[in-house]
């Protein structure tokens, strides 16, 4: 399947000279979606993931499908304020400013072996401080898998000792 058939692209948006890549017209078309997904669980299943690690928010709509096919659980990535157990942070740069980015202190368990999934690779800020987080608990980033690259960005680059599968480049 030409899964990039089913991706949107949104010139202009949200702001001028950024060309958005809408993900939401491969989740609303079934066979779509699951071909989608089903790219990233064969890569999760060639890399012995035991949990899946998302990003909000369209991380989870990208990583929960491959949980639940592979029958293994999922843990959330979330902005500040969103967890209500004990947390740990991590801070990331932005063009301008900083992101914080939490999960819960206890949802990787030490030695387990972690795939990272989120819709979309750009800067690799996200998933640079994801990384962070899940090797704070003492869990093993076995991969990371996107639907997306945006290889100007050169995200790559901050993750390059990592396992990377992306589904489409642009
Ligand atoms: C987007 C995307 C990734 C991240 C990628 O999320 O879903 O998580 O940005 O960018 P990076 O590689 O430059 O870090 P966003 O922060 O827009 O949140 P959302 O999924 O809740 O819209």
């Amino acid at each position: 399947m030409d899964l990039k058939k089913y991706v949107t692209v949104v010139e202009g948006w949200p702001k001028e000279g950024i060309s958005f890549k809408d993900i939401t017209t491969i989740m609303d078309n079934g066979p779509a979606y699951k071909y989608a997904t089903d790219q990233i669980v064969e890569y999760a299943k060639k890399v012995g993931a035991e949990l899946i690690v998302g990003p909000e928010a369209r991380g989870f709509i990208t990583g929960c499908p491959v949980a639940y096919a592979l029958e293994i659980g999922f843990a959330p990535v979330r902005k500040p304020g969103k967890l209500p157990r004990e947390v740990i942070s991590q801070e990331y740069a932005l063009e301008y400013g900083t992101n914080t980015l939490t999960m819960h202190s206890d949802a990787v368990k030490p030695g387990q072996k972690v795939l990272i999934v989120d819709d979309l690779l750009a800067t690799g800020g996200t998933v640079e401080a994801s990384i962070k987080l899940i090797e704070q608990m003492g869990g093993e980033v076995v991969g990371c898998a996107f639907l997306i690259e945006l290889e100007d960005l050169k995200g790559r680059d901050k993750i390059a000792k990592y396992d990377i599968f992306t589904v489409m480049e642009y």
